[in-house]
């Protein structure tokens, strides 16, 4: 039989500006946490997943899996993934398949970025990688630059505005206000947002996701090493999908829509057994205000052309019916991109267990769902969580 996979601890550091910390420390210090909430001890660890996406371009470092597990204290099978900003969400679904496949009992995810020791220009330079080197690196592409081109198009087919992208913005910024981990807690306004310094039309400033360094972390262990050995671990993994696109945004039929992530949530919900009616919050991977809409239309949350509207009628906020980015999301929460996946299956835990500071506004939530997104999500990793006892 299939062991169920619990999220015995979770760990995280403040996502922010630290430029002389690397991303070794900043792991360490996720995993100490992490195994420290799960009650277990570094040798009980049997592997360990690593993401991190541009520690060759920031810190000059690879090789970087056993260095993760050495700063974690565990000397187990080590492995870095890398999937660009979904490298810690994919690191996590290869620990979920480990304990599933019965080749593991415990097992530490999570991942890990520095990037404001490099200036923006440089980590924009970066992040690039991420997109494809023949036809559109060279061409001078970079994220805010392709992302807008899918925000522009979207406009030109469905309708919406960037005042309607403004409200995701204010919405995320509202959710971080007391979060203490997250890089930016406060309020902004919707005008404030359209006055924002332009970084590429249609985006401003507060469209974007910042450059942070952070670290994130989880214990997973299989369900019958919590019951042998006590564990508090109420929340499960029981569903991850996973998809793939083109990289360069050219060669895909369309880019109003995001199918990597469409193949990711239809295969996280089979394997869970549920459909999106079922989740009761979410985290996904709004690096720009327009991922977001594109994010809960790909999970079925709305009908393709609609989720432009779900922050401004409030649907998305904290009081509305299914709240989006209770953390702050990328955009106030921070992204550190190889620890972006880690840190959301560390928000979504706390919250469905009910020590988040926004656990309150979900108190009656039993399913919770990550999304996780590489490039313009040429990648996309979905993980479902439950409250299972
Ligand atoms: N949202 C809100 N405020 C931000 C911000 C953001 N995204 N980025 C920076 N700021 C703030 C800084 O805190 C700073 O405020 P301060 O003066 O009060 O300290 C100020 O704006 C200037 O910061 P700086 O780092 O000089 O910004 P920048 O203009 O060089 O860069 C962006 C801003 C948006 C271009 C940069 O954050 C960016 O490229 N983001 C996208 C990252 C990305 O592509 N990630 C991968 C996604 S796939």
């Amino acid at each position: 039989m299939v062991s169920q996979v619990r999220v015995a601890g979770v760990g995280m550091t403040p996502f922010g500006k630290s430029p002389e910390r690397s991303a070794r420390e900043m792991f360490g210090d996720a995993a100490d946490e992490a195994i420290e909430d799960a009650a277990v001890t570094p040798d009980q660890v049997e592997e360990v997943f690593y993401g991190n996406f541009m520690g060759e371009f920031a810190e000059q470092q690879g090789h970087q899996g056993p260095l993760a597990a050495e700063a974690a204290g565990v000397n187990a099978p080590a492995t870095r993934i890398e999937s660009a900003c979904a490298s810690s969400g994919a690191a996590v679904r290869m620990g979920v398949d480990r304990i599933r496949a019965g080749m593991a009992d415990v097992v530490l995810v999570g991942g890990a970025e520095r990037m404001t020791n490099l200036s923006t220009a440089e980590g924009t330079a970066g992040l690039a990688a991420a997109a494809d080197a023949l036809w559109e690196i060279n061409q001078g592409v970079t994220f805010p630059g392709a992302y807008s081109l899918m925000a522009n198009r979207y406009f030109e087919k469905y309708g919406g505005d960037r005042e309607d992208l403004a409200h995701v913005a204010v919405k995320n910024h509202d959710h971080a206000v007391n979060n203490e981990l997250a890089q930016f807690q406060m309020e902004i306004t919707v005008e404030k947002v359209l006055d924002a310094v332009q970084v590429c039309s249609p985006f401003g400033l507060f469209d974007c996701s910042p450059m942070s360094d952070g670290g994130s972390a989880a214990v997973l262990v299989s369900e019958e090493f919590a019951q042998d050995h006590g564990l508090a671990a109420p929340v499960a993994i029981t569903g991850t999908g996973q998809g793939s696109d083109s990289l360069a945004l050219h060669d895909r039929e369309s880019i109003t829509g995001t199918p990597a992530a469409d193949r990711a949530a239809e295969s996280a919900y089979e394997d869970a057994g549920i459909g999106p009616d079922d989740v009761d919050v979410a985290e996904v991977h709004d690096c720009f205000t327009v991922a977001e809409v594109l994010a809960i239309e790909s999970l079925g949350f709305y009908e393709k052309g609609e989720g432009i509207k779900a922050a401004r009628s409030g649907e998305t906020t904290i009081d509305g019916d299914l709240p989006v980015n209770l953390s702050g999301g990328l955009k106030a929460k921070g992204h550190p991109v190889g620890a972006t996946g880690g840190a959301q299956i560390s928000e979504m835990t706390k919250l469905l267990r009910g020590d988040h500071v926004n656990s309150d506004a979900v108190s009656d939530a039993t399913v919770g769902l990550t999304h996780n997104a590489g490039g313009t999500v040429a990648s996309c990793v979905v993980n479902v969580l439950e409250v299972v006892e």
